[in-house]
């Protein structure tokens, strides 16, 4: 069967003929792969800034973003049967008896670093024409999402940052109706920083939570992103003619910031315009070594004196692949063309090099494999 694969060492990339994979056995399926997203991470992986192969071997097969099809059951598969859709997480755990989290099945929280992901880190990933996963490791989605399922797993980056920026905002009970009537966030501004897959998607998970949700990013007000954006509720707000010290007039107050860009100096830019009791999150992942000068004192003593909190966070558990499927549902029946139009185009498995050498315009581009 054919798969696509990257040599992270020099960046050779291209198409396979590879084993099929075997029955599957226990808890197994066998999945026929409908599509398969592209994003940074894979890019970062052609360009030999990222990835490595299984044990053993010098080339990874990438994607970690996928719709696939049930085609077979193991013996010990519960709730799944052949033909439903499903899609498959990308993390799987660690080795270590004493990695609690691990231990616990929140491999995203992975201590010892000696995880594994599909697609990027010692485990082939899902751009074959057949792959086989535990039962563990697959979120079922409903057919009605057949043409935007693909969009959940880069959905759940969101999902897993919500579900914890509640948890923290739980300290003011006054201003979150979590456990209350309402849209949790309702009355709450959040800024996203970034018009890529990831922001638009956060964007799309905070108005549909309720915040009032401006996108900040470099492209011109009135381009397609920005009417993207608003067609969905959102705010454009273009860095060409809003500085990052003119944010918080601009948007009365910043309440969440979800920085989707992996500019270094421009997010902790942003950090100093955080709201009182604001919450700060990271997502992007930029490179090692970027020297940048900050305003260390300034963001030390907001961090204190205005109870902001700051955190980073990665990959996703299987709850927020669960909630990502029921948002996207919410999403299609309140916004079914704007969902429909984040997936720019559809390419054959062939055209996958080109993609990661010169990404096209457009939000999300998508691989089929089966029709
Ligand atoms: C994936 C995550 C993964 C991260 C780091 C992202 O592109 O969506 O699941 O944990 O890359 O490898």
């Amino acid at each position: 069967m054919r798969a696509f694969a990257v040599n992270p060492a020099n960046g050779q990339a291209g198409l396979e003929v590879i084993e099929e994979p075997g029955p599957p056995s226990g808890g197994q399926l066998l999945l026929r792969t409908l599509e398969v997203g592209v994003c940074g991470t894979d890019r970062e992986i052609a360009g030999q800034h990222y990835g490595t192969p299984p044990p053993g071997e010098d080339r990874l097969v990438i994607g970690h973003e996928a719709l696939a099809e049930v085609i077979d059951v193991g013996p010990d598969v519960r709730d799944l049967q052949i033909g439903d859709l499903v899609v498959p997480s990308v993390r799987r755990p660690c080795p270590h008896a004493s990695c609690s989290a691990c231990q616990a099945g929140r491999q995203d929280f992975c201590y010892t670093g000696d995880f594994t992901e599909r697609g990027i880190k010692e485990l082939n990933g899902f751009m074959a024409e057949r792959i086989v996963e535990d039962q563990r490791y697959l979120t079922p989605v409903p057919a009605q999402l057949r043409d935007v399922g693909v969009l959940v797993e880069p959905l759940t980056i969101a999902e897993k940052a919500l579900a914890q920026i509640w948890q923290v905002q739980q300290r003011l009970p006054w201003a979150c109706s979590i456990h209350g009537e309402g849209l949790p966030a309702q009355g709450c501004t959040a800024l996203v920083l970034g018009a890529g897959p990831v922001g638009i998607l956060g964007a799309m998970a905070l108005v549909e939570s309720g915040f009032h949700t401006f996108v900040y990013s470099r492209e011109p007000e009135g381009g397609p992103r920005s009417q993207l954006i608003e067609s969905f509720g959102g705010v454009y707000v273009s860095a060409e003619s809003v500085t990052v010290d003119q944010l918080p007039a601009r948007l009365n107050g910043i309440d969440v910031v979800y920085e989707a860009t992996g500019a270094s100096k421009l997010s902790f830019d942003v950090l100093a315009q955080l709201g009182v009791n604001g919450v700060f999150v990271f997502t992007g992942v930029p490179g090692r070594k970027h020297l940048a000068e900050i305003e260390a004192g300034t963001l030390m003593r907001n961090l204190v004196l205005k109870n902001q909190v700051l955190f980073g966070t990665v990959n996703a558990d299987a709850q927020a692949f669960v909630s990502a499927v029921q948002r996207l549902e919410r999403m299609v029946e309140r916004w079914p063309n704007v969902v429909q139009l984040l997936i720019a185009k559809r390419w054959p498995l062939d055209d996958t090099a080109r993609l990661l050498s010169d990404p096209p315009p457009g939000v999300k581009h998508v691989v089929t494999l089966a029709g």
